[in-house]
């Protein structure tokens, strides 16, 4: 079995490039499932509810968070409904929406886990107790399990992935929006990637039109941050596991952009 994972989309931008390309990508990859991270796909901060249900039109059986996913008011009105929508699971109880969804593919199911890191981002709680609580629920379902680490720092992904190897299929990395080149196989059999990459402007800084944010770096003062305009991108990774085990055969990157055509 495969899953197609898709990078942060970010604004109109990366919802067009959503549009314009996960049927050709579902067409030469074949995944049996495809998972996208809609956090930031309403202007940047968000997402609402049309916005979700054009994810699973465009061909996405599961969309994840981060932390953005209070910043648009739309979310309180539908994530109790959103069936396939996944938000960090280490939040506290009484939290709106669930951290982790499992979907029936055919004869097998397949777990979605949402986790938020700590390290320089809003406080939460601990993704690694957090994680290890749910695994003993979702470990008696399914041994196909993938996590969206949606985090800052490096290690802090990193250290989610050896933590969770050989217990779930895929451990990827999400919010910094640049791809990363560290896509392997680890020991026991989770695959693992830093940050799977952003799907929106190319041209701005992190999806963000550039003006804006250079300003506050040469001025210090408050700036508005708006989603950049131009060119585009689409960030995403395959992954192969086995079926019956859960354990990750391979790994690999995707870039859709004008110097990497989808072919
Ligand atoms: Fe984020």
């Amino acid at each position: 079995m495969r899953i197609l994972f898709i990078g942060d989309v970010v604004g109109a931008p990366g919802r067009q490039m959503v549009h314009t390309y996960l049927k050709s990508l579902k067409q030469k990859f074949r995944p049996t499932f495809t998972v996208i991270n809609g956090e930031n796909a309403a202007h940047g901060r968000g997402i609402t509810e049309k916005i979700y249900k054009e994810f699973l039109d465009d061909g996405a059986q599961m969309v994840t968070l981060g932390n953005h996913a209070w910043d648009n008011r739309d979310i309180f009105s539908f994530i109790d409904e959103a069936k396939w929508l996944v938000r960090p699971a280490n939040l506290p109880e009484g939290t709106p929406g669930v951290g982790y969804r499992i979907m029936k593919v055919n004869e097998y199911k397949i777990a979605v886990i949402n986790l938020l890191g700590r390290t320089f981002m809003n406080p939460a709680d601990c993704p690694f107790h957090a994680v290890d609580q749910l695994l003993v629920h979702i470990q008696k379902e399914t041994p196909i399990i993938f996590v969206d680490m949606h985090a800052e720092t490096t290690s802090e992904k990193q250290a989610m992935g050896w933590y969770l190897d050989g217990r779930v299929t895929a451990v990827v990395g999400t919010h910094t929006h640049v791809q990363t080149a560290d896509e392997r196989i680890l020991p026991e059999g989770t695959a693992y990637l830093t940050d799977v990459g952003m799907t929106g402007p190319r041209d701005g800084i992190l999806g963000m039109d550039k003006k804006a944010v250079l300003h506050k770096f040469l001025t210090t003062l408050p700036a508005r941050f708006e989603v950049a305009e131009g060119r585009a991108q689409l960030n995403g990774v395959v992954i192969d596991f086995d079926d019956k085990t859960g354990k990750a055969k391979k790994v690999m990157r995707i870039q859709v952009d004008d110097d990497h055509p989808l072919l």
